[in-house]
């Protein structure tokens, strides 16, 4: 419903119609950009005046009434209208209404084009740190549980099969690596969208003298755009933050996958705590783990507004058109999962327990160490590795079929293999010795896992946030 008159439509003859405002309306999307709006128009009706395009009695006057509307909003008193089209006509609107003729003056030198995306970059700058900050959390849960449990023995996998034996440390520390590496994709997108648009006016820049390093400055902007048809049709910020977004959330997702699939009854290796399951409606001994399967889903509605966004600019020429307005539900949309989900998995990290007795139940009948008995035959008997491949093959046939493990063949049998096999074989076997033989750099020997988290904890420490 329209209360106010929207002053863009002095060139009509017909008010805009329902349907009309309906579709025109971004104001439920970009009313989350109030504080930024103020902030910027601010720092530009401070410029007009100290570069004498307004006088400086109006721009006090302007600057008053920008803070009083940022005080009504924050207190529920402003009344916003649809038929105003988005936050930054209700401000102006509103701004009216309190100072009077003055108000008319703000506009002067600026655009909403240049207004919107700087209001929004200015936005994205402070969530960009935010989720900064929860990332360092989360590689700070992650540094803990791998050093907490780097002792205990763990089935690496490959196709969801034991493969090998790994730490635990050496497990938890792979997600960390990934979520360094989001880091410094959200450091770079930051780094990237640090320029301020805020004078590139409509489309080309503007007549009036304006001082745009003076806004750079007072906005907290590294330093002004350079190209004033680029910066009001650019959203490649908006793209690296989906992007940077969506990646995080696969990384999310996998670990939530992993630890749902952990924690089952079926398996048992994990506990999640039970302040972050819940229950059935019928099956009343069911434990589920919403918060780690719900973490897994968003991570769809993220990488489904990268999607969205990607789309929605493959097609537009320069330079601005009316649906670059949707990007902003995309970004709210992102932030507001990526959120949820980086608070979830950083208490799920912060409390998993570890259940070694059952992880050490089912190593002890898997053949994890068989390609250690491989390596063993060409270190020790100068076998090929393809020839040391085939015996061992062979070896854990026999083993299977006598459900035993490795270790536990006799010698008399191992002989039957090979009669140059001897004892030192099962020193070699054994999976603490099989783990701390792979000190290869970046392996799982624990020795090279101490060595990472300690030089992961001295990066951590030395992040910005
Ligand atoms: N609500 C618009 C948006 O979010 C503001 C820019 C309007 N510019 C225009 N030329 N109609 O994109």
């Amino acid at each position: 419903m329209s209360i106010k008159k929207n002053k863009l439509r002095d060139r009509f003859n017909k008010k805009s119609s329902e349907s009309f405002i309906n579709i025109n309306s971004s104001l439920e999307n970009d009313k989350f950009l109030f504080e930024e709006d103020i902030q910027a128009s601010i720092a530009h009706a401070t410029m007009l005046s100290s570069q004498k395009i307004i006088s400086n009695k109006d721009s006090k006057k302007i600057i008053s009434g920008l803070k009083k509307i940022r005080t009504e909003i924050k207190n529920n008193k402003f009344i916003f209208d649809d038929n105003l089209e988005d936050i930054h006509m209700n401000i102006e609107s509103r701004l009216e209404e309190l100072i009077g003729d003055a108000a008319e003056r703000l506009h002067t030198g600026r655009s909403r084009n240049d207004q919107v995306v700087t209001d929004l970059k200015l936005w994205m700058k402070k969530d960009n740190i935010l989720i900064s900050k929860k990332l360092k959390k989360l590689k700070s849960a992650l540094l803990q549980v791998a050093s907490k449990n780097i002792l205990i023995t763990f089935p690496g996998l490959t196709h969801l099969q034991t493969a090998q034996p790994i730490s635990v440390g050496h497990f938890f520390m792979a997600y960390f690596e990934m979520f360094n590496r989001d880091t410094n994709r959200f450091s770079d997108s930051f780094r990237r969208m640090n320029e301020n648009p805020l004078g590139a006016g409509a489309l080309a820049g503007t007549n009036f003298p304006i001082d745009r390093n003076k806004t750079t400055k007072m906005l907290g902007f590294k330093k002004p755009t350079k190209n004033s048809l680029d910066t009001v049709s650019d959203r490649d910020f908006v793209v690296d933050f989906l992007s940077s977004s969506s990646l995080m959330a696969v990384h999310l997702s996998r670990l939530a996958e992993e630890i749902t699939l952990y924690n089952s009854d079926l398996v048992g290796f994990f506990k999640i705590g039970d302040q972050l399951m819940s229950s059935s409606s019928i099956m009343p001994q069911k434990k589920n783990p919403d918060g780690a399967e719900l973490i897994r889903a968003k991570s769809s509605t993220i990488s489904g507004n990268l999607s969205s966004m990607l789309n929605l600019l493959k097609s537009l020429p320069l330079t601005y058109s009316k649906d670059l307005q949707e990007d902003k539900a995309l970004v709210t949309s992102t932030s507001k999962n990526i959120h949820l989900c980086l608070d979830c998995m950083i208490e799920i990290i912060s409390t998993i327990k570890i259940e070694r007795s059952n992880i050490d139940k089912k190593l002890k009948s898997s053949f994890a160490n068989a390609t250690d008995l491989a390596d063993w035959l060409v270190i020790n008997l100068g076998y090929s590795f393809r020839s040391a491949h085939n015996l061992t093959a062979k070896i854990v046939n026999f083993a299977e079929k006598k459900k035993i493990s490795l270790n536990k063949i006799s010698m008399k049998d191992y002989k039957k293999f090979d009669k140059n096999i001897d004892k030192s074989l099962y020193g070699f076997l054994d999976l603490k010795n099989s783990i701390n033989n792979k000190k290869s750099y970046g392996g799982t020997a624990i020795s090279e896992i101490r060595k990472m988290i300690s030089q992961a904890r001295k990066e951590l420490s030395n992040e910005k946030y």
